[in-house]
């Protein structure tokens, strides 16, 4: 039988319920106060070997008679704000296991809940930590198992902790997802285990690496064994001077100093030799100088050629199986160019991130027609832009935990952009604005048919008495168009319009407020417009009706025109527009 590796397991959750105070207990360190402003910023990974789980979980495995045949296991921290969603390897998820870390205070959370449905989609199989029940009022910590610490705590921490764990229990069957407490499950494959604990006091620590241990053993042995081939993950590129190297996750085979890798890009593979090596070391953040690295490691490649290296992109050792490599490759990032004919720009930090968003939009039922890894650059914003004439609800760029690049002015391009850490506000924010865009759209569309206006004459700018009669007018309220038709006040025709000057340049389109020279064929101003003090936009009985119906379309003065526009058609026509 093939050597077993250490299980990856992700450690995910809401912000702020504790996964790297969970981490830092398991190790003996205090990361978590040393973060800025406590706060996990970027993906840390950390090994705890076989010695170290059969020390923390002492009795526990003896009783239960499992022997230990993983090495440790690598654990990796995920920041609460940005989903752990570019841990992706080739055919999956990287993770071969997840910790759900769920604050009993205050159960599923958004976050939680992005977390849950990112786990459904990759199958990723997961436990729940429900953290923090040193915070059930009265709770006691006993020196004991937890299962006896649960049991004989006072009746009013008894409840409050059922009563947590209940509505947590309902909450989590609406996501699809039954569970029970660790020492109640029967079936591990069916129902999702809950181990409460505490990172602050300790408490159900080595029944949660024990209940790891034994989910590992059971389920993933066959996943667990090592292959000749090693392969890895890029998860971040360091391009600072003093630190050029690349961090990566090595999830299978071994790798040595003088390598050479080829890494997937959307183009050709990436080949490099690989320089030199550091290995996270265990219970520690530090790292050390290696020759070689068996998996599953956290580890830094100082690579000969990283030139165009992506976050989230797969690599593999190189061993005369480029042709194949790059077949393999090719299928996997072929994902992020699964494009649709038509739709909107899609940007995300990783490739495991932007598979994750694409993923979840077309479960929306949303279209994708460009995507890319990195900051929002001009070429996105001009993609967007040329989506306004196809389709305006595609004029848009989403960025998932990116920037836009510097120097760039977005709102030059006229479109939109919206960016956010969080997919499902991203997601969120996309509908709100696509709705509002269609209201936009509607409006001006309807619009289009007719434009509702009040114009009122300015007498003492009279340029041209006929043909045609040039003279002043102030947009009351509404909106004027060229080619419109004029009425006054007792419903009569009076001309149509021909053309608009405003500020001495010729226009198409006038808005409320503004003073300008207005061109009718056909009239005489001094007949036909002496005494009238009002023109008013003809508007059919049919085009009105419809203004109705839209009623929220419109402005308040657009409105209060509409209604005036109807009392002077009601003069001749009973009934008008009923
Ligand atoms: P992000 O990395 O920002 O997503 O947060 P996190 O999930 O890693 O949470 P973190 O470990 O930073 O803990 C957040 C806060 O909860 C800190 O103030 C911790 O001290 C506190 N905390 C964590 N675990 C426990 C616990 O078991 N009990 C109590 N009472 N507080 C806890
Ligand atoms: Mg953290």
């Amino acid at each position: 039988m093939n050597k077993i590796r250490a299980p990856i397991i992700t450690v995910c959750g809401h912000v702020d319920h504790g996964k790297t105070s969970l981490l830092d207990v398991i190790r003996g360190s205090n990361i978590q106060e040393n973060e800025a402003g406590n706060i996990t910023q970027k993906i840390s990974f950390s090994i705890i070997s076989k010695e170290n789980i059969e020390q923390r979980t002492g009795n526990l495995l003896i009783k239960s008679g499992i022997n230990l045949k993983i090495p440790g296991f690598l654990f990796i921290d995920t920041p609460g704000h940005a989903a752990f969603t570019n841990l992706r390897k080739r055919g999956g998820s990287l993770a071969d296991l997840a910790i759900l870390v769920v604050s009993i205070k205050e159960g599923i959370k958004p976050q939680t809940a992005e977390v849950l449905q990112i786990l459904k989609t990759y199958k990723t199989p997961f436990l729940i930590a429900l953290n923090k029940i040193d915070s059930i009022s009265s709770w006691q910590k006993h020196n004991t198992e937890l299962k006896e610490s649960i049991e004989s705590q006072t009746i009013s921490a008894s409840e409050e902790f059922q009563e947590a764990l209940l509505t947590f229990q309902g909450n989590l069957r609406e996501h699809g997802f039954d569970s029970d407490l660790y020492y109640e499950v029967s079936d591990f494959s069916k129902k999702i285990t809950i181990v409460p604990c505490s990172a602050r006091t300790g408490e159900g620590i080595p029944e949660l690496l024990f209940v790891l241990a034994g989910l590992c053993q059971k389920f993933l042995k066959q996943r667990l064994e090592i292959s000749e081939e090693a392969k890895g993950v890029i998860l971040e590129i360091k391009k600072e001077k003093s630190m050029d190297y690349v961090e990566a996750i090595l999830y299978d085979g071994h790798l040595n100093v003088g390598d050479e890798i080829a890494i997937a890009s959307f183009g050709e593979p990436i080949i490099s030799k690989i320089r030199a090596l550091e290995e996270i070391e265990q219970l520690s953040f530090k790292y050390k100088g290696v020759k070689s690295v068996i998996a599953a490691s956290g580890i830094r490649i100082h690579l000969a050629n990283k030139e165009g290296v992506l976050p989230g992109m797969l690599f593999q050792k190189l061993n005369n199986n480029l042709a194949e490599l790059k077949k393999a490759f090719k299928k996997e990032v072929s994902g992020a160019l699964d494009l649709d004919k038509q739709g909107l720009i899609v940007k995300a930090d990783s490739l495991g991130s932007l598979d994750a968003l694409m993923r979840l939009l077309r479960q929306e039922n949303i279209r994708i027609v460009k995507t890319g890894i990195g900051p929002i650059g001009k070429g996105d914003l001009i993609s967007a832009k040329a989506n306004l004439d196809i389709d305006p609800l595609n004029a848009i760029v989403l960025g998932f935990n990116v920037d836009i690049e510097e120097g760039i002015n977005v709102g030059a391009q006229g479109v939109k952009v919206l960016m956010n850490d969080v997919i499902y506000k991203l997601i969120e924010d996309l509908q709100k604005w696509k709705k509002n865009r269609q209201g936009e759209i509607e409006k001006e569309r309807m619009l289009g048919l007719a434009s509702i206006c009040k114009m009122e004459i300015l007498f003492e700018y009279v340029f041209r008495n006929s043909n045609p009669a040039i003279f002043g007018v102030r947009v009351a309220g509404g909106k004027l168009k060229v080619g419109q038709k004029l009425i006054d006040d007792k419903g009569d025709e009076v001309a149509r319009v021909k053309s608009l000057q405003h500020e001495k340049e010729s226009v198409s389109e006038v808005k409320e407020g503004q003073e300008l020279a207005m061109s009718l064929p056909g009239v005489n101003f001094q007949r036909r417009l002496m005494g009238l003090k009002y023109l008013y936009s003809e508007i059919s009985a049919r085009q009105f009706k419809e203004f109705k119906k839209n009623k929220d379309l419109l402005s308040f003065s657009e409105l209060k025109i509409l209604q005036e526009i109807a009392v002077i058609k009601r003069r001749t026509e009973e009934g008008w527009g009923i």
